[in-house]
């Protein structure tokens, strides 16, 4: 019998537990079992590993986070780690790796396959960043979650006559903000895709007001340059071992600078993880299901180095070198339907 490793790096989103029970029940159907890594590249790097049986992935497909942990660490900066590596998947028998991951652990993934192992790469992230793929997994959860949450900041938006800004992730891209702004009729979209001043944002923010439109929604991805609000910048303190902000909060920043500059009454809300928290929707289970299927078929084709992704509506594979050093930005056509409906705007 053949074995298949499974791994799942990076930040953690719903869905991919809908992937590892997807890989290991279709590889027992193939003749494959399948061992879980623990923590992404670090478990292979450590020989930290667990047998997934098909008891073992009962009832997960319903289940936030992944079962498998994940981590940040990069497989080839450490000089020995790749040879450690290679050591832990010839400890157990491993014929071929499926690495679940967002950018960061795909490019690494396409590093290790020109390495000479044996991988298939399923995207995976809130942001839906990554390219060749309409849909990354967790996405979708994602915008449903800032959806619900836009629709109650309004009830209390309106109320209150206030501005509320919604501050939701995506560091490099604003899919999560423009998808759930459109959903939950957001009066202004802040993205990185999309260059803002202050002056527009606020006379945008007037005209509403002066409609008789006594509140506004403002959602923000996180990743917006702060130049533009202020000119603070993040101190390293605020930054994490990847240099990426922490804590700081475009969001307040930007409330901040909306009330001193327009006199309205504004308030903040950083959705933050809850946004990757919690039970993944039915459209992230089958895409999770299939993608888990579809690596599998590819692992017995012999299709190494690259990513199963959806594109309109079917699944296929890409080489895993065409999606490194990419992002995948919002599509301007969806950017000029949400302006199109944003309330003030001309
Ligand atoms: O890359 C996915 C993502 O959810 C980003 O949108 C966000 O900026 C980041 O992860 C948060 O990472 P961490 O869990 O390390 O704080």
């Amino acid at each position: 019998m053949k074995t298949i490793g499974i791994l799942t790096g990076g930040g953690d989103c719903p869905g991919i537990n809908g992937v590892i029970r997807a890989i290991v029940r279709s590889g027992l159907q193939h003749g494959y079992t399948t061992i879980g890594i623990r923590n992404g590249w670090q478990g292979l790097i450590e020989a930290d590993v667990e047998p997934l049986t098909d008891f073992a992935v009962s009832g997960i497909i319903s289940r936030g986070g992944t079962i498998l942990g994940t981590s940040r660490t990069d497989p080839l900066k450490n000089p020995g780690d790749f040879k450690r590596i290679k050591n832990t998947l010839k400890k157990f028998s491993i014929d071929a790796l499926v690495v679940v991951g967002g950018n960061g652990t795909l490019a690494a993934a396409h590093e290790v396959a020109t390495r000479g192992i044996p991988l298939i790469g399923i995207p995976k992230t809130i942001d839906n960043d990554i390219p060749e793929t309409d849909m990354t997994i967790g996405f979708d959860t994602a915008v449903s979650i800032v959806t619900d949450a836009i629709d109650r900041l309004h009830t209390t938006a309106e109320s209150h006559h206030r501005i509320m800004v919604v501050q939701v992730m995506g560091r490099q891209v604003g899919w999560i903000a423009l998808k759930a702004g459109i959903a939950g009729g957001a009066d202004e979209i802040l993205i990185p895709e999309v260059p803002f001043t202050m002056d527009e944002v606020c006379q945008n923010l007037k005209t509403r007001f002066a409609a008789g439109k006594k509140f506004s929604i403002v959602v923000v991805a996180e990743g917006i340059p702060l130049e533009e609000i202020c000119d603070n910048s993040v101190p390293e303190c605020d930054r994490d071992e990847c240099g990426h902000e922490k804590f700081v909060g475009v969001g307040n920043l930007l409330g901040r600078e909306l009330e001193r500059r327009l006199g309205i009454e504004t308030r903040v809300t950083i959705l933050g993880h809850v946004q990757r928290g919690g039970k993944p929707t039915a459209f992230d289970r089958v895409l999770a299901t299939r993608f888990g299927v579809a690596a599998v078929e590819q692992i017995r084709m012999g299709n190494f180095g690259t990513m199963v992704a959806l594109q309109s509506a079917h699944v296929v594979t890409v080489p895993l070198s065409s999606i490194v050093h990419r992002l995948k930005q919002v599509e301007p056509e969806l950017y000029a339907v949400a302006k199109t409906t944003m309330g003030g705007r001309q």
